[in-house]
């Protein structure tokens, strides 16, 4: 069980002019914020009517809509094919990507079982099935973790030490692109 609390929220990076300067950083801050989502809805599964429900169910809703798409687009259109490309062969890396991406997809199918009751929660009503919604947050937290610990114990600091300067800063100015944001030249 989570010992996070879901009071506390980590921030987005701001994203400036030139791009988005530490695209991986930005991605470890992505994934703190969905560890948080993950104890949003732990505690929503065990009481969705609980004083801070409406609240919690608001903040899973909004990031699983609008952040973990293009979390899931900035792992996969950017991030992966450059670690393809700068990976050596001891990195074993097309196994892991393989299994990230597999995991990508059944994060739709979470979306289907969670979006509908969060909207009826974050409303102020209760789901249609209770005990599904339950079963649905708590596979999607248990999942999320697993995905993560991959992520932020191998990816991510295997990016660090492959990806070069030049890799970085294209891959912040397409990050950036991605959510609309100015870029420079
Ligand atoms: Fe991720
Ligand atoms: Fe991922």
């Amino acid at each position: 069980m989570t010992t996070e609390p879901t009071s506390h929220r980590p921030e987005k990076a701001a994203i400036g002019p030139e791009g988005i300067r530490h695209p991986i950083e930005f991605l470890f801050a992505d994934h703190d914020r969905l560890r948080v989502v993950c104890a949003a809805l732990e505690r929503l599964a065990n009481d969705c009517t609980a004083e801070d429900a409406q609240e919690n169910a608001a903040f899973a809703l909004s990031y699983l809509e609008s952040e973990l798409p293009l979390h899931i687009a900035d792992e996969e259109q950017d991030l992966f094919p450059l670690l393809k490309r700068r990976c050596a062969p001891d990195d074993e890396i097309d196994t892991i990507l393989a299994l990230l991406n597999d995991e990508h997809e059944a994060d739709q199918e979470y979306q289907l079982r969670l979006l509908e009751p969060l909207r009826s929660i974050a409303a102020g009503a209760q789901p249609a099935d209770t005990v599904e919604f339950g079963h649905a947050a708590r596979a999607f937290s248990v999942f999320q973790r697993r995905h993560l610990a991959w992520e932020n114990g191998t990816v991510l600091p295997l990016a660090r030490k492959r990806l070069t300067a030049a890799d970085q800063a294209d891959m912040g100015r397409r990050m950036a692109d991605r959510r609309r944001s100015p870029v420079a030249g």
